[in-house]
């Protein structure tokens, strides 16, 4: 049987890829910070799952629940890097510096600390690494600045780490979803439920549920591919173009 860590689990892509990799026979750890999400997961999954209520950010707490992870869930084959966050949707001077810190804390330092207390289990058996970046990394969309920022980030740290690994059989992927419905927008908007529905307003989004199943499809993909970067959107959204500033507007 084998073993995934996943971040974020306690809701939206982690949670959804938790459940697939259960039903899938995998045992997975799950980490999130609220804890009661988590447990709803462990009633039903009961011994195959491993909870850790943790925060990404606090390093010194990633570090002791990894090394005291129980006996059967030590090997990790599969780390999903879920955990992340977008705060607000306006201009950069006008972010607070606590918003600004929270993004970049969880989306890139939360990401890097549980990656570097992970991937030395995987570097004898192999292994495949999914972050979680998006289609802000690559398309600058009016108030991501520091969102996308961070997203850049993990797209060219997973390539980057691939370096890294090459000689340890361990894959890296950098996921990167376009519009999802999940609490991703209720977090933007600090829980304006108004705000977070308008954005998934008489359109067709993507399900936390389709990633669940594309990220199971690349695991299940021959053992000598590897796919780096997956950009996924739903068929009714595209690109902005660029923004031309006319006098008077
Ligand atoms: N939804 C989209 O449209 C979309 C598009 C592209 C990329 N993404 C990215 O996909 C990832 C998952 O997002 P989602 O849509 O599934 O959002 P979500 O439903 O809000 O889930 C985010 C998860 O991250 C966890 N989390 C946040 N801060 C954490 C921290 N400091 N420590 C530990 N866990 C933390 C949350 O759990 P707790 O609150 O319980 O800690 C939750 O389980 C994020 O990295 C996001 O940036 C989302």
């Amino acid at each position: 049987m084998k073993t995934a860590f996943v971040t974020g689990a306690s809701s939206g892509f982690g949670k959804a890829c938790a459940i697939k990799l259960l039903e899938n026979n995998y045992k997975v750890v799950i980490l999130a910070r609220r804890k009661e999400k988590l447990v709803e997961l462990e009633k039903t999954y009961k011994d195959n799952v491993c909870v850790i209520a943790c925060d990404v950010r606090d390093y010194k707490a990633i570090k002791k629940a990894v090394d005291n992870l129980p006996d059967d869930f030590k090997t990790i084959d599969v780390l999903i890097n879920s955990a992340g966050l977008a705060l607000g949707l306006g201009e950069f001077h006008n972010l607070s510096i606590e918003d600004m810190e929270t993004m970049v804390d969880t989306n890139i330092k939360g990401l890097l600390y549980v990656t570097h207390e992970i991937l030395p289990r995987m570097l004898e058996n192999g292994g495949h690494i999914f972050n979680f970046g998006s289609v802000a990394a690559n398309n600058p969309y009016f108030g991501g600045n520091v969102y996308a920022g961070t997203k850049a980030f993990v797209g060219q740290f997973s390539h980057a780490l691939r370096n890294d690994v090459r000689k340890n059989n361990i894959k890296i992927t950098d996921i990167a979803p376009g519009l999802c419905k999940t609490e991703f927008s209720e977090v933007r908007f600090k829980g304006d439920k108004i705000a977070a529905d308008k954005v998934y307003e008489n359109t067709k989004y993507l399900s936390a549920d389709d990633i669940a199943d594309t990220i199971m499809s690349i695991i299940n993909l021959k053992d000598h591919v590897n796919i780096n970067r997956i950009e996924l959107m739903p068929v009714t959204q595209t690109w902005a173009g660029f923004y031309i500033q006319k006098d008077k507007e």
